[in-house]
């Protein structure tokens, strides 16, 4: 579960990699107690009381930008947007569409379909966990969630609607105008849209996951062969070389050898010939909800992906040197995969339900 702690309650340590959230919050907390000479907090976040995201187990502490620290208010905003279908063109489209949290937060099909029914060329990736990825997009386009949550709205075949134009919708529903001029200090804009949708986001997590016990100490947290299908994970498979740590990537770019040719991935953003057919190494978190996999949603069960692997990819010139025959047995491709299926599936699922929307 994620529990929304009020500043003054908190007395987290700063470790590891989620400093930076820390020092949001301890400036916020500076702010507060020189009250009106010293104010750090963005004049936006001013009125709003800062809280802190609390993280399942297993997971590392949460990065926010400074400029867009979560509230309590900001959160639900951000959720109410995230699946309100005015936000497209015809109405009959929200990022819930594809991101559906029935469906992992991935839509359950090989591409996307956006109005009008148009399919997009790619799989949608889950956004769970997106909180901590370093690239957004399986070609890593955008870096943050505040830059990625615009992009769906104006693109003509997710929601095709001009950034302009839903400011303008929005700004005549009252319930919206209210809530951005509480939270921000402003009727609908842009950026207000982008932040509230992205602190949302942050908000969409797994860990807490039988995988996670395990490695706390639970030994009985996994089954045998599941404790089987980890030890291959991160030994003979060879798995964690690219999805490593606690949200299972490595943050970066890899041709494991599949899809067509004419997708180049990376190439396409960094220019770099041998980024060809490389895409982002996603999160195996929650990965038996999100069937089909890969970039081009090609493989449709985690037996095929395993099983793509162990043959050791589709050899091309660009193949990363980290994929290469594994000779696993039938039993130990079984066993990875109950690993994936059993051991990286949350206790507590991220399972939102759509808001009530403003009228
Ligand atoms: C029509 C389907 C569709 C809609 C609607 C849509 N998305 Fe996406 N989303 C995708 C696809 C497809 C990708 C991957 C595109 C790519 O990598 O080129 C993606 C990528 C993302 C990512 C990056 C995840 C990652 O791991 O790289 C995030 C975050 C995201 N979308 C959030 C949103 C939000 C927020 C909205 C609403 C404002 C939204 N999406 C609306 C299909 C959709
Ligand atoms: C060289 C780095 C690398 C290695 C090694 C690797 N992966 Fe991957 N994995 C990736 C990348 C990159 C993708 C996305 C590729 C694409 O879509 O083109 C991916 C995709 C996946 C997916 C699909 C995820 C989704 O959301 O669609 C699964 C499942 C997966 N890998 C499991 C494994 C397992 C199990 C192993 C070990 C047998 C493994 N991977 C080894 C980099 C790697």
């Amino acid at each position: 579960m994620i529990r929304l702690i009020h500043r003054h309650s908190t007395s987290q340590q700063s470790r590891g990699p989620g400093r930076r959230t820390w020092c949001a919050v301890a400036v916020a907390g500076l702010a507060l107690s020189v009250a009106g000479t010293f104010r750090h907090v963005a004049a936006e976040d001013a009125a709003a009381p800062v809280v802190v995201i609390q993280v399942p187990v297993g997971l590392g502490k949460l990065i926010e930008p400074e400029d867009n620290v979560a509230t309590a208010e900001k959160i639900a905003l951000g959720k109410q947007l995230y699946f309100d279908k005015r936000l497209s063109g015809d109405n009959t489209v929200s990022c819930a569409s594809c991101h559906d949290p029935a469906k992992g937060f991935s839509n359950g099909a090989q591409f996307a379909t956006g109005v009008g029914g148009h399919l997009g060329g790619r799989n949608s990736p889950t956004v769970i966990n997106a909180a901590y990825q370093r690239f957004q997009f399986w070609d890593g386009r955008a870096g943050t969630l505040e830059e990625q949550a615009l992009g769906p709205i104006e693109n003509p075949i997710e929601m095709n609607m001009k950034l302009d134009d839903v400011v303008a919708k929005l700004n005549g529903i009252e319930g919206y105008r209210t809530q951005f001029q509480q939270i921000f200090g402003t009727d609908v804009t842009k950026d207000g849209i982008a932040k509230a949708i992205a602190a949302y986001e942050r908000t969409i997590l797994s860990g807490d996951a039988p995988y996670d016990h395990y490695k706390a100490g639970d030994k009985q947290a996994m089954s045998e062969a599941a404790v089987r299908g980890m030890e291959l994970f991160f030994g003979k498979a060879h798995c964690s070389a690219c999805h490593s740590g606690a949200n299972f990537t490595d943050n970066a770019f890899h041709n494991i050898g599949v899809g067509e040719e004419s997708d180049k991935g990376r190439a396409t953003i960094s220019g770099l010939g041998g980024d060809t057919g490389a895409f982002k190494t996603p999160t195996l978190r929650e990965i038996a909800r999100t069937a089909p996999y890969m970039h081009d949603g090609s493989i449709k069960t985690l037996e095929e992906v395993v099983q793509h692997y162990n043959k050791g990819g589709n050899v091309n010139d660009y193949l990363d040197e980290e994929v290469y025959e594994l000779g696993l047995t039938e039993q130990e491709v079984k066993d990875l995969v109950t690993f994936m299926k059993e051991g990286l599936a949350s206790k507590s699922y991220p399972d939102h339900k759509p808001p009530k929307l403003p009228e």
